[in-house]
């Protein structure tokens, strides 16, 4: 009688292994590196603090993609292209991260995303907005973990004196974030929508803004 107990566990394990199994195979698939797992997705996970690392980490693919962190760098000069060398030409962060006098980020990028004609096979368009400038220091992202990185935009000495609140806002309708899903010709924009990334963010603060190890 006991044996049997055991053996039945024992292929129930089994087959809860193998359900396991079959989802994550199943969930990898849902979420191709061009596009976001939908925050509602998450509910499977029981444990909130748990559900609230996994969605950040999803919003991490966001957060860590060259097109956000070329312009949160650890240093005075932005980064260029999914390698993220270093800005061609030199160019530095000046006052209020707008550039140097000759050198002012707006002396070459526009408004908008401009195409480029016939000048470079390399470069397809200049990037364009009308708020392009340079994250402060205090927020550079590059060279840092998404742990580090989470705990670095909750945190008001670091994300510009920003409540939780107005963080989602950010992230769900700010333009220059905005401008990850519209980078123009040539450029690989971040994965998903803004839409479904704010929604992401705004899930992970109602679980607890909890962080990865
Ligand atoms: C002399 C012209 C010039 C100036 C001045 C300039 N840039 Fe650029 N920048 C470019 C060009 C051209 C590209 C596109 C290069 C490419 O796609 O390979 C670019 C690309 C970038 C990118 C990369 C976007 C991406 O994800 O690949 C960032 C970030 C950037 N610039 C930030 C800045 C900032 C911030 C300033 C001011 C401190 C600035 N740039 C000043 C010409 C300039
Ligand atoms: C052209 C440069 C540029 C690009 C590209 C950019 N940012 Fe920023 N980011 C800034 C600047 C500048 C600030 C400071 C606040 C401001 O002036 O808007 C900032 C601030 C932030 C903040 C708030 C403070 C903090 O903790 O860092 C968040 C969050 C943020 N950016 C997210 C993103 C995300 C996500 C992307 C990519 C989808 C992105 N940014 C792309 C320039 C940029």
């Amino acid at each position: 009688m006991k044996s049997n107990i055991a053996l039945v566990s024992v292929v129930a394990c089994i087959a809860i292994n193998a359900a396991f199994a079959i989802s994550n195979i199943s969930l990898a698939q849902d979420s191709p590196a061009n596009s976001l797992k939908p925050a509602a997705s998450f509910q499977s996970i029981a444990d909130q603090q748990q559900r609230s690392v996994a969605i950040f980490e999803e919003a991490g693919k966001v957060i860590q993609h060259p097109r956000c962190v070329n312009c949160h760098p650890a240093t005075d000069r932005p980064l260029q292209s999914m390698s993220m060398h270093p800005h061609q030409p030199p160019v530095t962060r000046g006052e209020a991260g707008m550039g140097v006098p000759g050198m002012m980020c707006n002396t070459c990028h526009g408004p908008e995303n401009v195409k480029v004609v016939a000048q470079a096979e390399t470069i397809k368009s200049i990037p364009g907005n009308a708020n392009w400038h340079l994250a402060p220091i205090e927020m550079a992202w590059q060279g840092k973990s998404l742990g580090e990185i989470c705990n670095q935009i909750k945190d008001p000495q670091r994300n510009g004196g920003m409540s939780l609140e107005k963080l989602i806002e950010h992230m769900a309708h700010d333009d220059l974030v905005g401008w990850g899903w519209h980078p123009g010709e040539g450029r690989e924009p971040v994965p998903g929508t803004q839409a479904e990334f704010g929604e992401l963010i705004r899930t992970w603060v109602e679980t607890g803004a909890a962080c990865p190890s």
